[in-house]
Order: C-alpha cells, then structure tokens, then sequence
C-alpha cells in the first residue's frame, strides 16, 4: 500500500473527558453507571486519572509526532450545579489547552462529548424547555478559555444521542443488529440542532474559531431492491444532522464499520464474518465511504475533519491493519478532490467505552491500578506516518 497525505494536514489523536479523566461525579452518566440497578456492566470510576494526568497524555501525542490532539471539555465539571460555573474547572482546561500550544500541538476541542450535568438530566434532559439556553449559557462560560483555539466541535454525534435517547426510551439495551440503531428521538435531534446554532452563535464571538458538529456515519448499504429503504435509513439517522453542516467552518466525521440494509430492514452480517470487541464488522473501509457520502450531502465548500476513526481489538497488529487501509482509502478520496484536513484517531488511550472496558481502542494502553501509560506498537506506527505523511 502507499498513499501521501497533504503537507498540512492534522494527525491527532482523540478522547472524550467522561471516558478518560474519571470521577466525573456531577454527570448524568456517573449517576445511572452508580444506580443500584444500572444495568451497564462496569463503572468509569478514576477512569485513566488523565484529570490529572492530561500533561503525560500530551507529551505521549507530541513525542509519538502527532501534530493535535482532540479532547473534550465536561459541562457537569464546569457547571456542576444550574447557574454555577466552576472557575477552578475551567482554568483547568484552560491548562490542557495551552498545554496544547507549548507542545505545538493543535487542539480540537469538543464541548459536549455526550454526557451531561446530572441536574440537567433531571430537569428534562434535552427536551425540556430552557436546554438550548441552558446549553448556551454554558459554551458562553467556556468562551474566555478558547482564547487561540481554531477547532471546536459543539456536540459530538448528535445522531447518536438522538437514537440513544429512543433506544432508552423503548427499553432497548442493545442493538438487534450490530451498528443498526432504532431511529432518532426526534424531539431529541431538534434540540441538539437548536444546540449547535446557539453554539456557534457564541462561538463567533471568537474570530479564531471554526465550529462544527461531529456527526456517527453508519455507511448504510443498501442489498439490491433495498434502496429506497436505505435512502430513509440514512436521511433520518444521519443525513438530516449532516444537512445542518452546509453552513457551517467544518464537518466531523467519525466512522468504524457499516450497516447493510436488506428488503426487511438491518442485515447481520454472516456469523463467520470478522468482527471487532464492539461486535461491529471489521469495515476499515467505512472512512472512504464516510468522507464521500459526507462531502456529497454537505458540498464542497465544506471542510471535512475525521474526528474519529479506529477499532477495538486486543491485537494491536490488527489495529495497524485497519488504520492502514483505512488511512488509503482516505488518501484516495483526499486524491480525488474530496477536502480533509485531518484525522484523528479514536483512540488516543485505552479508555472507559460507555459501559465497559473490554473494547480497547487505544493507540496507549493504560494500567487500571497505577495508570501508567504503555505506548503500542501501532502508536509508533502511526506517529510515523504523521511524520512522513505516507504510508
Ligand atoms: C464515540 C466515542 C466512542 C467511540 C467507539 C463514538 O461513537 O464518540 O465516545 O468511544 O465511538 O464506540
């Protein structure tokens, strides 16, 4: 294989603060992991400690040769209670962001990665009444520490916390098909388009900033006959928050597997087909198709940044294998005219996957009880390619 990638391009790699700070305590997520009934197999608990190991985890990505690093700043820390803002919290992040700047690092930050202040959940969550100000008044509390800052993703993967919010609504624990998920809530889904708006309403204030949304591509894929069926799979599940993209500085696009769509609905691939610790078939194609399908629906006049892409597997060869075709097929489409400008992978460490610990998509893995950080091999591998911008 060889492909090159443009000379400024963002190689980066990703986390999301729930999954690897820990004791996220004022959250809606710490809430139901800790309820006596939760039926989520693990609990986040200290997480990977990188609350206060973030300057480790940025040296890792500086020395590896990354050039970013994407992480997400938690609204539960900085307002833990309505109308609250923790200042202590905030000049917290304001630390990992020009940690950020003195390693020579760009950050993409994210300001809502799905976990919210466990008080907003109980008021209502995204449907009640004052979320969107609620959610405004809390991106214009984090104004002041995005000083520099040129990437921000307002809400990551609103798609899939629309249909999170219909699977827990219909009592559903788990897709029927791997990937395949119900459709959005759709009261949900307006919110967090609402969200994004008033988002970027505030982000402009700050001249620097590009602001976008990150949205879960499913490369939905139609079996003969299933066309018209995919087509609405697609539109409601995904299409309808890439739509709200067509004005916006930049589009994210995260991507893992696909889901093939059959007269009936959601096929489940052969039982003998490769499959990852998610269950989700080992599709490293599913980035070409993202950033086509997405630059297709969004236009051309829309940036694209992969702010995802990666795989769960205990075998880090493996992870090579995927990231490397898939990183190909993200050249060709590069080569093919389609705007990228960069990719970060999920995931920079070996972190807390909503439930559960087994997934492992780290770059690093972490050590439960002392937390110290082991570099993979894949890391190494992908640090060269950020390096040489070939592969
Ligand atoms: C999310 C991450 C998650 C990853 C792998 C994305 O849906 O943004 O938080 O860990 O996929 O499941």
């Amino acid at each position: 294989m060889s492909a090159t990638f443009p000379g400024e391009f963002l190689w980066g790699a990703a986390t999301a603060a729930h999954q690897v700070e820990g004791n996220n305590t004022a959250s809606d997520l710490w809430a139901f992991e800790n309820a006596p009934d939760s039926f989520l197999p693990e609990r986040s608990g200290d997480a990977c400690d990188s609350y206060h190991r973030w300057p480790e985890d940025l040296d890792i990505v500086r020395d590896l040769g990354l050039n970013s690093y994407r992480f997400s700043i938690e609204w539960a820390r900085v307002e833990p209670a309505p109308g609250h803002v923790s200042r202590a919290h905030l000049a917290h992040y304001r630390r990992v962001v020009e940690g950020c700047f003195d390693r020579g690092l760009t950050p993409v930050v994210t300001l809502h990665h799905f976990t919210t202040p466990a008080w907003f959940r109980a008021a209502g969550g995204w449907t009640a009444a004052d979320a969107v100000a609620r959610f405004r008044d809390y991106v214009r509390a984090v104004l002041p520490i995005l000083d520099g800052v040129e990437w921000v993703c307002t809400v990551n993967e609103p798609n899939m916390v629309a249909m999170m919010s219909a699977m827990v609504k219909r009592g559903e624990r788990k897709e029927n098909v791997a990937g395949a998920m119900p459709p959005p809530d759709q009261d949900v889904a307006d919110a967090l388009i609402a969200a994004h708006r008033a988002a970027r309403e505030e982000l402009a204030a700050l001249p620097l900033v590009r602001s976008g949304w990150t949205v879960a591509n499913q490369n939905f894929q139609a079996l003969p006959g299933a066309e018209d069926l995919a087509a609405d799979w697609a539109h409601s599940r995904e299409d309808q928050f890439l739509d709200v993209a067509k004005d916006d500085d930049f589009i994210g696009v995260q991507a893992y597997t696909r889901v093939i769509i059959g007269p009936d609905g959601p096929v489940e691939p052969e039982a003998d087909v490769r499959r990852t610790l998610t269950g989700w078939e080992f599709h490293p194609d599913a980035l070409e198709g993202a950033v086509r399908h997405t630059a297709r629906r969004v236009g051309p006049s829309v940036p694209i940044l992969v702010t995802e892409n990666g795989i769960a597997t205990a075998d880090d060869t493996e992870r090579v294998e995927y990231t490397s075709a898939a990183l190909t097929g993200l050249a060709r489409a590069i080569s093919e005219g389609v705007d990228v400008r960069g990719y970060q992978h999920w995931s920079l460490l070996d972190n807390y996957e909503w439930g559960s610990w087994r997934p492992t998509f780290g770059l690093v893995s972490v050590d439960r009880e002392t937390f110290a950080r082991t570099v993979k091999p894949s890391a190494r591998w992908y640090g060269e390619v950020a390096r040489t911008g070939m592969l």
